[in-house]
């Protein structure tokens, strides 16, 4: 029987995007780890499958994968067209496109199309979170907590801010079990051990190989 440790492949891929999208787009270093982290032990929390899991954090770490659609979106066309908030449904549809192509399970349909989504139905697509596969929620919740405080350097000033953040964003930019869902899963100790340091062991850790 032949066992692939997918690991190896998403540790590289990871790696790669993360240092280019340092680099074009101006992101945090080892963000897309850190994401695929939060989802994975999210996922663990409501007994995902092996092969789920997988999915799931092959989504995170490729959430933002359509680099130049992003680029795009971010630098040029917010230039050109409005000074407004960028609108992400180019690099959510070209990423979506990307992921397409990796035989994973069906979970991953639409979790990179729909990471931009909010649950009171006002981000990227107007999709509620009734309307919104859980995968691309718990990305949704990874990006935007990782984007907004910067984990890989945590403080206790930080942690506090997070959890004012939480409660002012319950139903309005996540599903209040999905908000649950992180204060069950992921523990405080873990929360303040996604420096660059430890995210490699920690991320992939979480996934075993697939046969
Ligand atoms: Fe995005
Ligand atoms: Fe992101």
């Amino acid at each position: 029987m032949i066992t692939f440790d997918i690991s190896h492949m998403l540790a590289a891929l990871s790696s790669v995007l993360d240092m280019v999208e340092k680099d074009l787009l101006g992101a945090t270093s080892n963000h897309s780890k850190r994401v695929a982290y939060l989802c994975a032990k999210m996922g663990k929390s409501l007994s995902f499958s092996d092969e789920q899991l997988t999915a799931l954090v092959c989504c995170a770490v490729m959430h933002d994968s359509a680099l130049t659609e992003y680029l795009y979106d971010e630098q040029l066309r917010a230039d050109i067209k409005y000074s407004g908030p960028m609108d992400c449904r180019p690099h959510c549809l070209a990423g979506e496109r990307n992921i397409s192509v990796i035989p994973l399970d069906p979970i991953a349909k639409n979790a990179v199309l729909y990471h931009h989504e909010e649950a009171n139905g006002r981000g990227a697509f107007g999709k509620t979170a009734a309307e919104t596969p859980i995968a691309a929620q718990l990305i949704h919740f990874g990006d935007q907590i990782d984007v907004q405080f910067v984990l890989s350097e945590m403080t206790e000033e930080k942690e506090a801010e997070i959890e004012a953040y939480l409660k002012n964003n319950v139903g309005v930019l996540f599903a209040p079990d999905v908000i649950a869902l992180f204060r069950r899963a992921v523990t405080k100790e873990e929360l303040y051990a996604l420096d660059d340091e430890q995210i490699n062991g920690r991320l992939f850790s979480q996934l075993n190989p697939l046969r």
